[in-house]
């Protein structure tokens, strides 16, 4: 993918973004981004795995900076959202939903019929950009998600029809 984007909403107005995929030499600038933007980051390991088995791993950027990312699996006519996130200080500025659009196209491309994602209950900001991007609430998972203190959080699993 290497479109230049500028967010839906146009926020941001001036700053043209373009993906590219997700390589270890970003590694390390993804992963500042995931322990601030989670209470449960995904580790190095987390994303190495997934590249090493062949998962679309996106990175959306903006003059040597990473805006966000996404990591997602193919299944068969279906893709799985494993990990949608965006930089702590370019959130809520329409770039969500840039990534959402894209993870979409290229779903679209693989010849999926669905998206799937699964969502921590908590997780109301992420829940409601979602339902704004047309996901349904499908069901839950139980203890899915580990949570602080030990217990365990639910999640929500959402999808889409493409
Ligand atoms: C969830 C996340 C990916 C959304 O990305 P974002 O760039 O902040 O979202 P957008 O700016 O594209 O927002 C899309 C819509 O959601 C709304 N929204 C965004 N943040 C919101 C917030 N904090 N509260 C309420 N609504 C919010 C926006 O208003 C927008 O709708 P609008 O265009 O009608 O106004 C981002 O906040 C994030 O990375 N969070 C931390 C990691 C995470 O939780 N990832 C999801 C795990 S399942």
């Amino acid at each position: 993918m290497s479109a230049v984007l500028s967010p839906a909403n146009g926020s941001i107005g001036t700053i043209e973004a373009q993906f590219e995929p997700l390589t270890p030499a970003w590694l390390r600038q993804v992963i500042d981004v995931e322990q601030r933007a989670y209470p449960h980051p995904w580790t190095a390991g987390n994303f190495t795995d997934s590249l090493n088995s062949g998962y679309q791993a996106q990175l959306l950027t903006a003059g040597g900076s990473l805006l966000g990312y996404f990591v997602a699996m193919k299944g068969v006519e279906e893709v799985h959202l494993l990990n949608l996130t965006v930089t702590p200080e370019h959130q809520r500025q329409g770039w969500g939903r840039v990534l959402l659009d894209a993870l979409a196209i290229w779903s679209r491309g693989q010849g999926a019929q669905w998206l799937w994602l699964e969502v921590r209950v908590s997780n109301e900001r992420a829940r409601k950009v979602y339902e704004q991007h047309g996901f349904r609430r499908v069901g839950y998972r139980k203890a899915y998600y580990p949570a602080l203190g030990g217990v365990r959080e639910d999640a929500v699993v959402m999808s889409l029809k493409l």
